[in-house]
């Protein structure tokens, strides 16, 4: 494909993406849900610590459990297709040990090339980073960076909500992947994070260390889906060249 026929169907892909709060009634077929859900898993991750989860909430029940907990909104009631994206900030221990195992069967299959040196990062970097105690170890790591900080830059989010932030920030790269993916094949889809997530955590089994990132309901547009023309502030009041 040329250069700017990518560029092409890049925009109309992205173009085409609009928060959809009317659907048909045909649900995505799973398999694209799955090659979407393909894409959306390559997004970058902080440290590749990949802590997403997507649940596609098929059974009639829990879907009717996850609209309520949706509080109705139109973006799910009218939805034939809904999928849950989950930040599993408890596994970050978990995604060390699958990047560490991934290095070292690496470094084993071609031990001429020079051997990936991460194994520090992975064992004391990030743990040091995750590891918190009642929210009290993050606010001393956070006061320690201040110091530090006086002298020479220093890594600042280190609280337990800054930490978990991070967290989200990847996911949510992931989900927008899986957004624009969804577009590409033709489909649409609204992100929302106006639901009950104590309430979805429940329908899901999910533990209290997890949490919901936001809901995306997806489908072919109907009649009414878009609200209104598109608005954005003109890109000369966000973008700036120092
Ligand atoms: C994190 C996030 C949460 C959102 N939550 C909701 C929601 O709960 N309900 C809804 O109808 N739209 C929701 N939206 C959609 C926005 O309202 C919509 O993206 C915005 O108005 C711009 O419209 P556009 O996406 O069609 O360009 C959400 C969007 C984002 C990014």
């Amino acid at each position: 494909m040329k250069q700017e026929d990518t560029i092409k169907a890049f925009k109309s892909i992205v173009e085409h993406r609009r928060a959809m709060r009317n659907y048909l009634p045909e649900p995505v077929p799973q398999e694209i849900i799955r090659r979407c859900i393909e894409r959306a898993i390559l997004a970058p991750s902080s440290s590749n610590l990949q802590l997403w989860e997507y649940y596609h909430v098929q059974a009639p029940d829990k879907k009717k459990a996850l609209v309520e907990a949706c509080m109705s909104q139109p973006a799910a009631a009218n939805a034939p297709t809904l999928i849950v994206v989950v930040t599993r900030h408890d596994l970050w221990r978990q995604r060390c040990e699958a990047n560490l195992n991934f290095i070292r069967n690496l470094n084993q299959k071609e031990p001429d090339d020079k051997p990936i040196k991460a194994e520090t990062y992975f064992k004391k970097t990030i743990p040091a980073l995750y590891t918190d105690f009642m929210g009290i170890l993050g606010w001393l790591k956070k006061i320690g960076a201040f110091f530090i900080g006086l002298r020479r830059p220093m890594f600042r989010e280190l609280t337990a909500s800054e930490v978990r932030t991070m967290s989200h920030k990847s996911v949510a790269l992931s989900a927008q992947t899986f957004m624009l993916a969804l577009s590409a094949e033709g489909f649409d889809s609204c992100p929302m994070e106006g639901m009950d997530s104590k309430r979805i955590k429940h329908i899901l089994g999910l533990p209290r260390e997890a949490y919901i990132n936001m809901v995306i309901s997806c489908g072919v547009r109907a009649e009414g889906g878009i609200y209104a023309p598109r608005f954005r502030l003109p890109v000369e009041e966000v973008f700036f060249t120092l």
